[in-house]
């Protein structure tokens, strides 16, 4: 089935257009590019560099995947022009296709650093929940974040996440040091 793509046009706020849209498997390239950049910070992934080895088939098979999926979303935010795209940041959400958990997905969310505080993540995050208030069967939103993370609870917060839990030292390093995640929900129904 052809369902028409999502795209919606921006304004960064230092005054730049961009669009967020779904994202098709021709932008693959510009994902994996954009994926690596935003791993090298290891501070606030829970996947480490060295354990992201997607090749550009497997991005394209992962990418096309979310068409597949019901209730589930890739975006991306696009500051290119005509047929050349510029990817700065993208927004994956996914349920789990089971009956019960059905009315629940979980979004995970980056922005190319020279791209950030031009309000990009929250219109990737706008974008997703203006999205999941129509899309059937869909009422909660979930992320998990960690606990340090200040920026990314502050954009989560604005248009209402709220913590719903927290887990002590979820996350260990390769160090030896431990990382706290924090559960946040935001109920679109
Ligand atoms: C967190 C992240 C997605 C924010 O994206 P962004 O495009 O810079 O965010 P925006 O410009 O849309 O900012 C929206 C809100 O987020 C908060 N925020 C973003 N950056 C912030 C910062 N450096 N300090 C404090 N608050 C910040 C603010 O509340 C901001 O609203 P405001 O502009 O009215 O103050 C981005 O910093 C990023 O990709 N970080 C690395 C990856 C990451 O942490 N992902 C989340 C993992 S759970």
């Amino acid at each position: 089935m052809n369902t028409p793509r999502l795209c919606h046009s921006w304004t960064a706020h230092a005054g730049q257009s961009f669009v967020i849209r779904q994202a098709a498997p021709a932008d693959a390239l510009q994902i994996l590019a954009h994926t690596r950049a935003v791993l090298t910070e290891p501070e606030w992934n829970i996947t480490e560099l060295r354990e992201f080895r997607h090749t550009v088939a497997e991005e394209e098979a992962w990418i096309h995947s979310f068409q597949d999926r019901p209730h589930s979303i890739l975006l991306v935010a696009d500051f290119g022009v005509a047929e050349t795209p510029l990817i700065t940041g993208i927004l994956a959400f996914n349920t789990q296709n089971r009956f019960r958990t059905r009315h629940r997905g979980r979004l995970g969310i980056s922005v190319q650093a020279p791209y950030r505080r031009l309000g990009v993540g929250e219109a990737l995050l706008q974008t997703l929940l203006t999205w999941a208030k129509v899309e059937p069967e869909l009422e909660r939103v979930e992320l998990s974040v960690f606990a340090h993370n200040g920026r990314a609870i502050s954009l989560y917060r604005k248009p209402g996440f709220q913590e719903e839990a927290r887990l002590s030292r979820a996350f260990k390093l390769a160090n030896g040091a431990y990382y706290d995640d924090v559960m946040m929900v935001r109920w679109v129904k």
